[in-house]
């Protein structure tokens, strides 16, 4: 066993390291829930900027982060693994041996492609951001969008069961202790010590703070470019009086964007049977009131929820968005009890916890959960 000591990984080199791990896990678990989705995307920022001053560094940083110290070639790697098996106290090597130099390669490739794919999901699916001039003409890849940026966590998330595995065996079978490494910074390894320049570091901790800045940007300026919605408040009331006033009596207004064409119009039609209730329209009236539902219907929105509740109504006219599986399936956390609560009284009452419900707004940014009076 030798027992050389070299410092290999400087101290922003372990702190990017940390922080893109940390970023990285704290996005996947808000990914889980929609009212955190401004967060997961501003820490899918932070993980993104970790990833290009990876690249960065590759060319600036010190020796051994550098691309050009990588070690790509197939048949090192084939040695690497048959020396591995061979000879359990073996030597290694104080940068990237080849197995580590492909590993950091890809992830960082495969992590940039999964940031871009699902900055382009939350423009296409949601209007939101600096892809959200996408929407308009591609929102029907949603589905797509959202599978292959699913796809590409769960590669990545493979990848580190991999890597954490390779630690794990260097640390308790070669007893390299390589845990430490990316602590300290220092690798049971033979080679030269690295001294990382003033600019280095000056450029390396500007840019971190750089990252954490936007971040912040992100996650806490309203309105910001980041996540701006492109869909804005609608004022029915000014656009059609009617409509307003007859179908907020009971309940809160249901934006006509959230039915297709043909629910408006059966549920128009048996409106002397409206959930047991009879809204007594009189012809000109109701003829008005489902003009304006048709030319506002799901099939004329671009929005998420619009496209996944037609998507599931189809023809089958059904217009009890509380009944589709797309609405249970994203309330399916919310207790029973919660619905009954005196602040919430019955499910239809979305504007509960969707505050800006009645302005046909629907954002996971504008959700109040747990619902206050
Ligand atoms: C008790 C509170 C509550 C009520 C009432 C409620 N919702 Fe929600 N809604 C939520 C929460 C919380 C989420 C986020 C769920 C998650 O964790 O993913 C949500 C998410 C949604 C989403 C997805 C939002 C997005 O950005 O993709 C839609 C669409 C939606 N609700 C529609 C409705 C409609 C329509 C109604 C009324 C028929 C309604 N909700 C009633 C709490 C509520
Ligand atoms: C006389 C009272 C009343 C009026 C007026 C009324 N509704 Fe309703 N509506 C109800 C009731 C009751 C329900 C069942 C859910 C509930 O209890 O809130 C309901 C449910 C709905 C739902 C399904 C909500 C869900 O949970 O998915 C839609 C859509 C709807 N109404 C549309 C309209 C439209 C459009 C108008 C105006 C033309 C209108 N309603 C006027 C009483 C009314």
């Amino acid at each position: 066993m030798n027992n050389h000591k070299t410092y290999v990984w400087s101290f922003l080199g372990r702190l990017s390291h940390w922080l893109l791990v940390i970023s990285f896990f704290a996005c996947y678990i808000t990914s889980f829930y929609e009212e955190l989705l401004t967060l997961h995307v501003s820490l899918g920022i932070f993980v993104f900027g970790m990833l290009l001053k990876k690249i960065v560094w590759g060319i600036i940083g010190p020796k051994y982060a550098k691309w050009s110290d990588f070690n790509f070639s197939l048949s090192s790697l084939k040695l690497y693994f048959v020396k591995k098996i061979e000879d359990r106290y073996r030597e290694i090597e104080a940068g990237h041996n080849p197995a580590s130099s492909w590993f950091a390669f890809l992830v960082t490739w495969i992590g940039i492609f999964c940031c871009m794919t699902g900055f382009i999901l939350y423009g296409i699916q949601e209007g939101n951001g600096i892809f959200s001039f996408l929407n308009k003409n591609y929102y029907t890849y949603m589905y797509f969008y959202e599978d292959i940026h699913i796809l590409s966590v769960y590669i990545l998330i493979c990848m580190i069961v991999f890597h954490v595995s390779g630690v794990l065996i260097e640390q308790f079978y070669h007893k390299t202790n390589m845990v430490m490494a990316m602590v300290t910074g220092y690798k049971k390894a033979k080679g030269s010590d690295i001294q990382p320049r003033f600019k280095m570091i000056f450029w390396g901790s500007f840019y971190t703070l750089l990252v954490f800045a936007v971040f912040s940007y992100a996650y806490f300026i309203p309105e910001n470019i980041f996540i701006k919605s492109k869909f804005e408040k609608i004022d029915y009331k000014a656009l059609h009086k009617d409509f307003q006033f007859e179908c907020s009596d009971c309940h809160n207004l249901i934006p006509p964007h959230l039915l297709p064409k043909e629910s408006w119009i059966k549920l128009m039609n048996e409106q002397s049977d409206h959930y047991d209730e009879d809204l007594e329209l009189e012809k000109n009236l109701s003829d008005s009131i489902t003009k304006y539902l048709v030319e506002n219907s799901a099939e004329n929105s671009t929005r998420e929820a619009s496209y996944k509740i037609s998507d599931e109504i189809k023809n089958s006219k059904k217009f009890t968005i509380s009944d589709t599986l797309y609405w249970k399936d994203i309330h399916k956390n919310i207790p029973k009890d919660i619905f009954k609560s005196d602040e919430v009284e019955n499910k239809s009452n979305c504007v509960a916890c969707h505050k800006d419900f009645e302005e046909g707004i629907l954002s996971d940014s504008n959700i109040i959960y747990p619902p206050k009076k």
